[in-house]
């Protein structure tokens, strides 16, 4: 049933403030001040790294939830492809935490990695959305997405609920490991409890975004440039394009950026910038600056300061809502989601079943 929506996709995408509000109430305590994991909390004062290793976008939350492991709770990560992993054999010691992130629980790879870390790791923990799925039930803690059944083959509501866990699981380590305060923990999570309605708000720049979308569903290929947290963003934004609206796209680093692909910049090439206006924003302006001065199309996805301080040379502009910048990657999820899915439908592909793709990869 696709609740009026067009696509299983579209549905799926307008769901997210609901079941990020479901993961919240699951993982905190009434008064929403706490963050309780039901299956029994990891010794994070014991934990030395972590090992986190995942497929396609599940892997991008993973490299999100490094930036948020290490910074704010001062633990070193490593993240795979699982189907690296797997084959690599790398050393795992008792002191490393193995997390595996899949939405359907099954995916081949990620499962092989898993029964690889099962013994060696001190703890094999993973975060689902099938709790069934064997995954969970192969880990020692499974901590459930609760996004619902998701039936588009792009990962949307998966994704933003993977990424709502992992950082409340990042915020209960930092707070175990001292790293930040009753009064951080409980500034975050109160602005935590805001997303839904934030994530509302933002709905509304489904306007600019078809916009965007008309002029981006002509193009060839498209790149997508990020900065720290937004990095991942980029990436998972170039996967959701290529594979609903077959554009192929890459994306990059944006301080990558002079080191090769900035020879692809021509007025042919859309370039995406996800950029709010955070502590790095200066740095991604000056890049942007260089993409211009070669003729290149930009869009800026920013905030109102960031979108202002860009000036109006930019192509075009996607304003979203402020938000607290370790919370900015479950936000901006939504523009990278919407860009893709429009920019499929105006090239009239088959949004939620894609060429070549299966939703769940149960062989490798
Ligand atoms: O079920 P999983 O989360 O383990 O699946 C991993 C990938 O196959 C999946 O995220 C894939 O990349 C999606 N089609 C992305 O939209």
């Amino acid at each position: 049933d696709k609740a009026g929506h067009r696509h299983f996709m579209a549905k799926e995408i307008a769901e997210q403030p609901s079941v990020i509000g479901t993961a919240l109430t699951h993982y905190l305590t009434e008064d929403g001040r706490d963050i309780v994991l039901p299956g029994g909390t990891p010794d994070f004062t014991r934990i030395e790294r972590m090992s986190l290793v995942a497929c396609g976008t599940a892997y991008f939350a993973c490299l999100t939830a490094k930036y948020w492991f290490e910074q704010l709770a001062g633990l070193p990560v490593d993240v795979d492809i699982a189907s690296e992993f797997r084959y690599r054999e790398p050393p795992v010691s008792k002191g490393t935490a193995a997390l595996f992130v899949s939405q359907s629980g099954e995916t081949a790879d990620t499962l092989a990695a898993l029964r690889y870390c099962k013994g060696r790791a001190g703890q094999v923990l993973s975060v689902v959305n099938v709790p069934e799925s064997s995954i969970a039930r192969e880990s020692d803690l499974a901590l459930p997405i609760l996004a619902g059944a998701e039936i588009g083959v792009a990962s949307t509501k998966a994704f933003t609920c993977q990424l709502t866990v992992l950082l409340l699981l990042a915020l209960k380590a930092a707070h175990a490991r001292g790293r930040i305060d009753d009064a951080r923990l409980s500034d975050l999570l109160s602005q935590l409890r805001a997303l839904p309605a934030t994530f509302n708000t933002a709905m509304e720049i489904d306007p600019d975004v078809r916009i965007a979308a008309r002029d981006l569903s002509g193009a060839q290929s498209a790149l997508f440039l990020g900065r720290g947290l937004m990095y991942p963003l980029a990436l998972e934004g170039a996967l959701k394009l290529k594979e609903i609206s077959y554009i192929h796209a890459e994306a990059y680093a944006s301080g990558e950026l002079k080191h090769g692909p900035i020879a692809l910049i021509d007025e042919t090439l859309p370039v995406i910038v996800m950029a709010p206006c955070d502590a790095l924003f200066d740095k991604t302006v000056s890049n942007m600056q260089e993409v211009m001065a070669r003729g290149g199309q930009i869009l800026l996805i920013s905030d109102a300061k960031g979108v202002a301080a860009a000036g109006d040379e930019t192509w075009q502009t996607i304003t979203l809502p402020d938000v607290d910048p370790v919370l900015a990657p479950i936000l901006y999820a939504l523009p990278a989601q919407l860009l893709a899915y429009h920019t499929a439908v105006a090239k009239g592909t088959d949004v939620d079943q894609p060429r070549n793709l299966a939703k769940s990869v149960t062989v490798e």
